[in-house]
This record gives C-alpha cells, sequence and structure tokens, in this order.
C-alpha cells in the first residue's frame, strides 16, 4: 500500500472512466428515445458516435501502458446516471423533462471534463506524449458538447419548459 504512485493512481482512474464512458455509451440512447425536442435528441446521438471513439482511445491507452482494457466500478457515474433516470421517469410526458435531460447530461460532461482534465495532468507528469494527445482529443470533446449542451439551454429547450 505504502508505496503506491501516480502511475498506479492514473492507472485506476483510467479504468473507472473506462467503466463511466461504457455506461455513458449504454445510457444515450435512451435519454436520446426520450428526448421532445429534435435538436437534443440530435445532439446525443452525436455523442453516442463521440462515446464510442473515447472507449477507443482509453483502450489505445491501456495499450501503451501495457495492460488490459478494464473497468472498475464508478459510483460517482452510477449516481449521476442514476438521478437522469429518475428524472426521466419522473417528468416523463412533460414540459419540463428536455430541461430535466438537459441538466443531466451536463452533469456527466462535468464529471468527465473533470476526468480527463485529471488525467491529462498526470500523463503530462509521468512523460506520457501519446496518451496525453489521446486524452486532449476526448476532453475537448467533452467541453464542446458541454457547450452545445449549454447553448441548448438557453434557447428553446427551457423557453418549452418555462
Ligand atoms: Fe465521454
Ligand atoms: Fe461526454
Amino acid at each position: 500500500m505504502a508505496d503506491k504512485d501516480l502511475n498506479d493512481l492514473f492507472l485506476d482512474t483510467l479504468k473507472d472512466i473506462y467503466f463511466a464512458e461504457k455506461q455513458i455509451y449504454k445510457n444515450l440512447p435512451k435519454m436520446a428515445k426520450a428526448a421532445a425536442s429534435n435538436q437534443l435528441r440530435a445532439a446525443f446521438e452525436k455523442h453516442h458516435g463521440e462515446t464510442e471513439v473515447q472507449i477507443e482511445r482509453l483502450e489505445q491507452i491501456f495499450e501503451l501502458l501495457g495492460k488490459p482494457a478494464r473497468g472498475k466500478t464508478c459510483d460517482a457515474i452510477q449516481g449521476i446516471l442514476e438521478e437522469g433516470k429518475e428524472i426521466m421517469d419522473e417528468y416523463e410526458g412533460t414540459s419540463a423533462l428536455d430541461a430535466g435531460l438537459l441538466a443531466a447530461a451536463q452533469a456527466v460532461e462535468h464529471y468527465e471534463i473533470s476526468r480527463y482534465g485529471t488525467l491529462k495532468s498526470w500523463a503530462g507528469k509521468l512523460g506520457m506524449k501519446d496518451a496525453v494527445r489521446l486524452l486532449d482529443q476526448t476532453l475537448s470533446e467533452e467541453k464542446k458538447t458541454d457547450d452545445a449542451l449549454t447553448k441548448l439551454a438557453g434557447s428553446e429547450v427551457n423557453a418549452e419548459a418555462a
């Protein structure tokens, strides 16, 4: 225990986000199906495709480390996705559903941005240039997704809910 280092922490956190991305990948089609707004549905569908590539990038990083790609249960993402499910159930058929879906999706993006920002910084400290590049590609996709959701939240989706 005492001699765990940043390499171990990097690998553990990589497993955490790998688990999280797989859960997100499973969940996005459900959110797309639930969305009333065409724009919101399209945003979820687009990010579903991006998430598939993000999972592949993580697998490339496991390969760089010479470790098997394996997830580790991430309680945080399970909680965030569980809250999203509650909103889908409790607001089904209401005018506030999309606003709730947007908020749930942004909580997911913020979690991912936090994790990828940390992993990128640690990869830099560990001198893993290829990993930095891969993590940065995903980090910017997550930020773009978050921005797109913010724009949607400011436009029709919340106008409909009001
Ligand atoms: Fe992601
Ligand atoms: Fe994401």
